[in-house]
């Protein structure tokens, strides 16, 4: 039988990653972050230069280099590129500034999708991104398209930094954010977009239970039509 989809799409800190994971772990599925694969593959450009200047060709040329694989740590999954955890540097602002540059790039796209792929041949996986139930798993059974307005996102996005040690203004994060959703809006090749059968859930004024009380309910929904 295949392995069942929950694909979880949208705009960055609207919360995806932390009810990706919820969702995971309440129905036994297995998550994947699919923005940290593309945060590994821009580390991976960026160490790739001595002044941390990503070349695109060089990077499209070396994607047989790149190993990317996920480890359950004892809080949070923990992302390895190349055997070296990376879990903290990929959130570093020169990942943030750059990663959707490298995120437009094709080739890159297509690396990503076929790793993505091998991931669901055997495991039940709840992913998040901007393109899986789009392209990626565009059968998925089930598929949410969350959003926020920019404010309340970056906000959210300032504070999570703050703890992980980062610092940047909260005028900064707001720009990062603004630029990133534009760049992933407007590349040509598999843009954020909503599905046409994904459930779109506006978070900026709703508290974190009730999203994810929402998004499980649709789950289970969903669950009872494909067994009947
Ligand atoms: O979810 P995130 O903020 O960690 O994602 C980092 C970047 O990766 C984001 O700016 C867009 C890109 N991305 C993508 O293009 N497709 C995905 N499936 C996941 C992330």
């Amino acid at each position: 039988m295949d392995k069942l989809i929950i694909a979880i799409d949208g705009y960055s800190a609207t919360g995806k990653s932390t009810h990706a994971k919820a969702l995971a772990k309440k129905l036994n599925f297995t998550y994947v972050d699919t923005g940290a694969m593309y945060r590994a593959v821009t580390l991976f450009g960026l160490n790739q230069n001595p002044k941390n200047i990503i070349d695109l060709r060089l990077l499209n040329n070396s994607l047989n280099q790149i190993k990317i694989h996920f480890e359950e740590g004892d809080e949070e999954q923990q992302t390895f590129l190349n055997n070296e955890n990376v879990t903290k540097v990929i959130r570093d602002p020169r990942v943030n500034k750059n990663v959707s540059m490298v995120a437009a790039q094709k080739p890159i796209r297509s690396f990503l999708n076929d790793q993505q792929h091998l991931l669901a041949l055997d495991k039940n996986l709840v992913m998040d991104g901007r393109d899986i139930g789009t392209v990626v798993f565009p059968n998925s059974f089930c598929k949410f398209f969350l959003i926020a307005n920019p404010e309340v996102r970056a906000k959210r996005r300032y504070l999570e930094q703050l703890e992980v040690g980062f610092e940047e203004s909260l005028e900064e994060v707001l720009q990062n954010i603004n630029s990133r959703d534009n760049q992933d809006e407007s590349r040509v090749t598999s843009p954020l977009q909503k599905a046409n059968d994904a459930i779109e859930i506006d978070v900026s004024n709703l508290n974190i239970n009730r999203v994810f009380n929402m998004l499980y309910n649709q789950v289970l929904k969903k669950l009872e039509s494909i067994k009947k």
